[in-house]
């Protein structure tokens, strides 16, 4: 049964506002009284016995997944390597002795991943697909499935899709780590941060006409724009930049703050947005210098900041979350901004040109 729209113009805008009660049902699904993960046990185990992961997926789901790496090796202490899918499957690099691969997929029916999923089975080498589609191609063809359980995704540009697999992989880094007798897993109550989670989600999704008005002013007549960031708040500028591009046609880069100056940095003019994501102690400095850089060559800068790294002058201040969570929120400006975009352009938000919300040719 298709979602119902109810007073919404587009399913995007419902399925944003979605994302605080995602996070609640997952952690009413996945996690007991005391705030502990519920995962299968043959699961667990056999992600015990790996001595590495790798998260193999597409487009957003590959976003979701470069966050994912960090929650397992920051979480469960076990190496994480993510790759696209597409490239994965006709250059395998170099396996490790007892790999575990990890699909992420919101349809379970991308073709990319599932080529890679059959050579993986050739191997015999154990899987788990996260995917939102119970009995999906995928979800079947793995060693071992775990839902989103975000319900219905029909806008084509993936939200609550992405901001569920991230949740999700933190309650499984989590259980891996416990299993693992980590000491930082244990102290890791990812019960309370997925509550902050969806307090802070709602907070933002409560604020649209902030975002509405920020994309009529900056980001509207744009011919491009950049979202810039170091570690988690990198990947996050991948999975932004994504979403302005899919839905508003607006040329965006995600790009790694210190990496703009060795050559992209060119391309910035006068009044270029510049949107700068700060939510990592270890590099808001660096960052924030970074958009001074930019701001110099005459880019107009908006930042998106935790309150906890906030100044007086920032554009978008989050609630404070455990570090490793912010993407969780940081990602919702960005949502919203391409929303917006989009919308004041009169585009098709739900439908952009040239996309398919899965696709099942390689
Ligand atoms: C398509 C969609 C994207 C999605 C990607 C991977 O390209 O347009 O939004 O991220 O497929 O889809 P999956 O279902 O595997 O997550």
């Amino acid at each position: 049964a298709q979602a119902d729209k109810g007073t919404y113009p587009f399913y995007m805008l419902k399925e944003i506002d979605e994302q605080p009660n995602v996070m609640r049902k997952l952690a009413q699904v996945y996690l007991n009284d005391a705030g502990d993960p519920v995962i299968n046990t043959d699961l667990l185990a056999a992600l015990k016995a790996a001595d590495r992961l790798y998260v193999v997926a597409a487009g957003t789901s590959y976003h979701a997944g470069l966050v994912g790496a960090k929650l397992f090796e920051s979480l469960a202490s076990v190496p994480t390597e993510v790759h696209v899918s597409s490239e994965f499957a006709y250059n395998q690099p170099l396996l490790s002795e007892k790999p575990f691969f990890i699909f992420l997929t919101q349809s379970g029916e991308t073709a990319d991943s599932r080529e890679v999923l059959l050579n993986v089975n050739e191997q015999k080498f154990p899987s788990l697909t996260i995917t939102n589609v119970p009995n999906s191609t995928l979800s079947r063809e793995a060693t071992y499935t775990l839902l989103l359980h975000a319900g219905p995704e029909i806008a084509v540009a993936s939200t609550k899709a992405y901001t569920a697999q991230i949740a999700l992989q933190a309650i499984l880094a989590k259980a891996l780590g416990q299993a693992k007798q980590q000491s930082g897993a244990n102290a890791f109550d990812v019960k309370q941060q997925l509550a902050l989670v969806a307090n802070g989600m709602q907070a933002l999704v409560d604020e649209k006409d902030t975002f509405d008005q920020l994309a009529k002013a900056d980001l509207l007549h744009t011919p491009n724009t950049f979202y810039i960031g170091r570690g988690l708040d990198y990947a996050v500028s991948l999975e932004t930049a994504l979403k302005l591009k899919e839905i508003s046609y607006v040329q965006a880069e995600g790009f790694a703050s210190g990496e703009l100056k060795h050559g992209t940095i060119a391309l910035i003019e006068k009044d270029t947005p510049v949107i700068g994501i700060i939510t990592q102690a270890n590099t808001a400095g660096l960052t924030r210098s970074n958009l001074q850089e930019v701001s110099a060559r005459g880019a107009k800068t908006i930042t998106i900041v935790t309150d906890a790294l906030a100044k007086n002058d920032d554009t978008i201040v989050l609630p404070t979350v455990d570090e490793r969570m912010t993407p969780l929120l940081s990602v919702v400006p960005g949502q919203l901004l391409a929303y917006y975009t989009s919308l004041n352009k009169g585009l098709d938000v739900d439908k952009p040109r040239n996309l398919a919300k899965s696709v099942t040719v390689e």
